[in-house]
């Protein structure tokens, strides 16, 4: 998926086109667009040839002459065809057959998949009309990117908000990711944890470690890309909730986790255990806050329960992944694991690439094969990753 059609249409976001266009080019795609005339009152096409760095089409009958009809040989250059932002009108045309412009003729002329990404008026979008006509295109090949609430410009506050550019690329992108993971995700349980765990000493120390939690979460939004139901338990992270969960639990402490996983683990398919816990607790925890004192400070600690290796006792039909984080002997300490907690996959990575963007692992299965999967984005890797254990 390299070729992006790019439709704006006169939606007051039109603005953000000129950002998306330049997100796109960023991660390398090749981008063409066609503005509907009501989007050129909002941004020039002078901005957008600028920035797809191509000419950009409005109107069906100034353009110069080809020796290809345009609007159809558009329509087959392109991978995907995203309409951003996508207008109550835009919408009710595509439903309805009608093809009046160079967009909506393009649209009406591919059979890839197309994106709309809605930006209106919360009235608009909570009009049933809107609502019927997404209902009857997504039976086709066309796919919907829900507005985000928040105040517009109309200053309504509600849902009608374009979602952030990154997002719709993440949403695109994954869509196509997920197409290789061939359904085999669809609709099955999932239970992740992520994150680190915080174990307190008082109502103000802890101790913990520097899980960020991005693998996780790249696992946990790809499995809903792919159309999971996907429960993510989470350490105290910085991290933005991914969107579509079936349910986020938000926890601290390592015991807390445990209780979280066990009361789902039996009705769970797969469980990923990809956070960083803590094995440790202080053996007492102070309600009130340790005062200095002259000399040292001793904090006794005690172990947490080891929550994977408690699931892999319990295992009946769950498929079993767990994480080693290891600063030596990375592979001999993951293969270890595997079997003392009775995995089916560990994926096994150095300590370095902990809150890192991109990280190197090896899929251990159970059994003893072995993937090795070179320096990538953690977003990516989550794909890799489930296509294995799938
Ligand atoms: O034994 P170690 O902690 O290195 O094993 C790593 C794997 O075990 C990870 O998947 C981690 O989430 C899990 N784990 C756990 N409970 C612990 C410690 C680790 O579930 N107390």
């Amino acid at each position: 998926m390299k070729k992006i059609l790019l439709g704006v249409t006169g939606g007051i976001a039109a603005y953000k086109a000129a950002n998306f266009t330049s997100l796109l080019k960023k991660r390398g795609y090749e981008v063409k667009i066609i503005m509907t005339e009501n989007a050129t009152k909002i941004i020039t096409p002078l901005t957008l040839e600028t920035l797809s760095k191509n000419p950009v089409c409005v109107d069906m009958w100034h353009e110069k002459a080809h020796y290809e009809v345009e609007h159809i040989s558009l329509a087959h250059w392109a991978d995907v065809v995203v309409i951003l932002p996508a207008t109550y009108n835009i919408v009710g045309k595509i439903a309805n057959g009608i093809a009046d412009d160079m967009l909506s003729t393009v649209i009406a002329a591919t059979n890839k998949p197309v994106f709309f990404a809605l930006a209106m008026n919360v009235q608009m979008y909570e009009n049933p009309i809107l609502y019927e006509n997404i209902e009857k295109l997504k039976k086709y090949h066309y796919h919907f990117i829900e507005a985000a609430e928040g105040m517009l410009a109309c200053q309504d506050v509600g849902k009608g908000k374009l979602e952030k550019e990154e997002d719709v690329i993440w949403e695109i992108e994954s869509y196509f990711l997920a197409q290789t993971l061939e359904g085999k995700l669809k609709n099955k349980k999932v239970l992740i944890t992520g994150g680190p765990t915080e174990e307190a000493i008082d109502p103000i120390r802890y101790l913990s470690n520097r899980s960020s939690g991005k693998m996780a979460y790249a696992l946990a939004k790809a499995a809903v890309a792919a159309g999971a139901k996907v429960s993510l338990i989470s350490g105290p992270t910085h991290l933005e909730k991914p969107r579509r969960l079936q349910e986020f639990v938000s926890i601290r402490g390592a015991r807390e986790m445990y209780q979280e996983v066990e009361s789902r683990f039996e009705t769970c398919d797969i469980f990923v255990s990809c956070s960083a816990v803590a094995d440790y607790r202080p053996k007492e925890y102070s309600p009130i806050k340790i005062k200095k004192k002259e000399g040292d400070l001793r904090i006794d600690l005690e172990r947490n329960p080891d929550i994977l290796l408690e699931m892999g006792k319990r295992k009946s039909h769950q498929i079993l992944v767990g994480f080693a984080a290891e600063t030596n002997d990375i592979e001999e300490n993951a293969q270890r694991k595997l079997e003392k907690k009775n995995l089916d996959y560990i994926v096994a990575n150095d300590s370095k690439t902990m809150n890192q963007e991109v990280n190197t692992v090896s899929i251990i299965k159970k059994g003893g094969s072995k993937l090795e999967i070179q320096e990538k984005a953690k977003e990516e890797l989550a794909y890799d990753i489930w296509k294995n254990i799938l």
